[in-house]
């Protein structure tokens, strides 16, 4: 066994331990040259720090950046992998300025930020994981947001949302295994309810378990829940899916793993300074993006996907949930795989929502109050892919991981409009 698996029990408080107390000497000073680190490791810092390491993978995306800063804001030290592919490098300076300012004004020491320029898919992982492995520095937990997310792009082409998003989990899996490492948190989505969203009742984690489940009333007759789900709606849907099940095999054939999947519902708005954002390389296809082009000229007209769905006005519902919030799911979730007294099994998942559905139109009539700008829109038929509701069960995930949200759509429309007008550039 690696001397990374006699570490992985290290626990928060370890990992806070890790950080220096808070003096002039030890406060933070921007990184002098070079601010970002590329895999030529050890050419730029030494790793033989000692330090433990939570490894974010995808983590200058959308959802991955938010992620990082809520985590170096917890005390963790980061390593990003990230291949720029959705997302632009500057997003690392503006994760620094905001985590230096949060540990400023808070008084406390800056946890280490590391970056690697790189294709988690690529053979380069295996080196970079031996690198740490050689040295004193240790990888404590990987949370891996590197997927292909478009609904519509799965469906036209499935194979590449297969090789991405399932080959390159088992690949990556293999190297964490090898390694030793046992927390293991993975992005997973409500899109893994198929059908059921449709009955128009909030979603339960055990509505998709991957093994048969007894259950006994409290009647104290026993029933079988069978594992599965049913009416899967998309290629993309599929991969999570598939992902969930080999993660809960993974699991079943280890029960010392402690590996999260967290279901996410429609993860919307951007941090309240508008410095991260989703900015993605691709043309966006999300509901909030799309409304922010609108707004932003870039596009003329919003289409409506669907005004015949069985909801309060006709167009879908969905559970939006603030990505701050979502972010600092992540961190409760990361918190709980390190702490063995709170787990009751090597596999757990999780919903990451409000608990509230908000409809199409409603959140076009909350970003026209939030810009005081009226969104041009025509209604459109249904998108293929999609479901008419789609809202989640918050108790376990806040019973299990203490998590509860703290912002509404208002927040996140507003969020997102500030960012509009932000000149990002200013600031990079
Ligand atoms: C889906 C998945 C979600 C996943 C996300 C990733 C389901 C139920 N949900 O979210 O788990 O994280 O993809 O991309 O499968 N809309 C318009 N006009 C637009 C864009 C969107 O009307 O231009 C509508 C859609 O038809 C939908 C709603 O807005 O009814 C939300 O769409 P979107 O933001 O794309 O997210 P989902 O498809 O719900």
């Amino acid at each position: 066994m690696s001397r990374l698996s006699n570490s992985s029990h290290s626990s928060l408080s370890s990992l806070a331990e890790s950080s220096a107390p808070f003096s002039p000497d030890t406060a933070y000073s921007p990184p002098t040259s070079p601010s970002v680190e590329t895999f030529g490791l050890a050419e730029y810092y030494p790793l033989d720090d000692g330090k433990v390491y939570v490894m974010v993978i995808g983590g200058l995306g959308y959802i991955g950046s938010h992620t990082t800063l809520e985590l170096l804001k917890e005390g963790y030290n980061v390593i990003v992998i990230d291949d720029l592919s959705n997302c632009f490098e500057n997003v690392l300076d503006r994760i620094r300025l905001l985590a230096a300012d949060h540990c400023r004004s808070n008084g406390i020491f800056l946890p280490s930020l590391r970056f690697h320029e790189l294709d988690y898919k690529s053979p380069a992982m295996h080196r970079l994981f031996a690198t740490y492995n050689a040295r004193r520095s240790i990888i404590s937990g990987v949370i891996h947001f590197a997927a292909f997310k478009s609904v519509s792009e799965s469906i036209d082409n499935p194979l590449a949302y297969y090789k991405n998003n399932v080959g390159g989990l088992v690949d990556l899996l293999m190297t964490v295994q090898q390694n030793g490492i046992k927390n293991f948190v993975f992005s997973s989505s409500a899109t893994v309810y198929g059908s059921k969203a449709n009955e128009g009742k909030p979603l339960r984690e055990q509505d998709l378990v991957h093994f048969d489940e007894v259950t006994t009333d409290e009647e104290g007759n026993q029933s079988v829940r069978p594992n599965g789900t049913l009416g899967l709606t998309s290629p993309y849907g599929r991969t999570k899916y598939f992902s969930e099940a080999i993660l809960a095999d993974m699991a079943r054939a280890d029960p010392t793993m402690r590996i999260t999947a967290l279901r996410y519902f429609n993860p919307v708005g951007c941090h309240p300074s508008g410095l991260l954002r989703e900015d993605p390389r691709q043309k966006p296809t999300n509901l909030f993006p799309v409304i922010a082009s609108v707004i932003k000229g870039s596009k003329s007209t919003l289409e409506i996907f669907g005004s015949d769905w069985e909801t309060r006005d006709g167009t879908a519902v969905r559970d939006f949930i603030h990505v701050v919030d979502l972010a600092r799911g992540h961190v409760a979730a990361l918190a709980a795989t390190n702490s063995q007294s709170s787990r009751t099994s090597a596999f757990e998942t999780y919903n990451l929502g409000t608990g509230n559905g908000m409809s199409v139109a409603e959140v076009v009539e909350s970003f026209e109050k939030a810009s005081n700008i009226k969104v041009p829109a025509v209604r459109a038929p249904r998108r293929k892919g999609d479901v008419g509701s789609c809202i989640a069960a918050t108790e376990s995930a806040e019973k299990n991981l203490g998590f509860t949200t703290a912002r509404g759509v208002d927040e996140c429309c507003r969020d997102t409009w500030k960012a509009l007008n932000m000149p990002i550039a200013d600031y990079c």
